[in-house]
């Protein structure tokens, strides 16, 4: 583990003064979040199995944010707990958690091994387990904090192919939301849930890649093509999600989960009725 230097900025942002970590935070999702809080004043903590997260977080500082990196898997409970151990040593205090990290690897049901089913569940559940266990005695002893964890669409609501296990894990990210707010309410800690749907990141390209190895192109097109906002989302409209329910602005929003899918949920009869 390593961090990169910390820079101050002076901002009059919402998350002012607050100390943020985000999961998977190299690229992608994560690294939107990460963006959405330190644009809005926050300190952000980029945390990622990958070593990418230090590059991640000096482009942030680069651009004027604050923030610095660490690396380490979420799958591991005592990477996690000193993580977030040594930003209390240093800040003194976590206020934010952004609950991002996750994997998705796509096998039709009867060719879903043990090893596959149980690396989404020790990354989807167990990772984001680890890491809310992780902050969790610091938020309940200064009696205030945000948990935002990253489901998606695809388990709470909908399904595709393949997806057997990625959906059971995103599912199951609800059912901990929900208990985990209701304990946090005595100590005004705020957990939420979001649920993208096709968000434009290198786990989209995977997937489309996957599909359809010799033109991904084509699976993205498609995918944008029957969004009714006729496209993927941004990463940065992520972010833009993230930091409003860690603010608060957010500060009555408990144990709920925001869809976040340009309207790609809506289909009830795909096309068949209307004009
Ligand atoms: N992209 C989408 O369309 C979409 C839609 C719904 C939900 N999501 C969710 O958003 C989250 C991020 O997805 P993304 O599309 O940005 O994926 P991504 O693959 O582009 O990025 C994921 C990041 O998580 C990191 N990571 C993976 N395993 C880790 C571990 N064990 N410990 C620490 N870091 C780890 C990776 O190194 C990477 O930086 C996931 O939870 C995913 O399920 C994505």
């Amino acid at each position: 583990m390593q961090f990169v230097e910390r820079k101050d900025v002076f901002t009059m942002g919402k998350l002012d003064g607050k100390i943020a970590m985000v999961t998977g935070a190299a690229m992608g999702n994560g690294n939107g979040g990460a963006r959405g809080l330190a644009k809005n004043g926050a300190h952000v903590v980029l945390a990622d199995i990958s070593e990418k997260v230090f590059t991640a977080a000096q482009e942030l500082v680069d651009a004027g944010y604050s923030a610095e990196a660490v690396q380490f898997d979420v799958r591991n409970f005592k990477d996690a707990k000193k993580a977030v151990d040594d930003i209390v040593e240093k800040y003194g205090r976590i206020d934010i958690l952004f609950n991002n990290a996750g994997v998705i690897r796509l096998a039709q049901f009867e060719d879903m091994t043990d090893e596959i089913r149980d690396f989404h569940f020790d990354v989807n559940i167990k990772g984001v387990w680890n890491c809310a266990k992780a902050v969790w005695p610091y938020m309940q002893k200064q009696r205030y904090g945000k948990i935002v964890i990253m489901s998606s669409v695809t388990g709470p609501m909908v399904a595709d192919m393949g997806e057997t296990a990625y959906a059971t894990t995103k599912a199951a990210n609800w059912g901990f939301t929900k208990a985990l707010a209701f304990e946090g309410g005595p100590y005004n800690i705020n957990v939420n849930m979001i649920c993208p749907g096709y968000i434009h990141t290198p786990m989209a390209e995977q997937i489309a890649k996957e599909s359809n190895p010799d033109n991904p192109q084509t699976v993205i097109d498609g995918i944008a093509a029957a969004v009714p906002l006729k496209r993927l989302g941004t990463i940065d409209e992520i972010g833009d999600l993230v930091a409003f329910l860690a603010s608060d602005e957010a500060s009555y929003i408990t144990g709920t989960q925001v869809v976040i899918d340009g309207g790609s949920t809506l289909p009830e009869t795909f096309g068949a009725v209307g004009v």
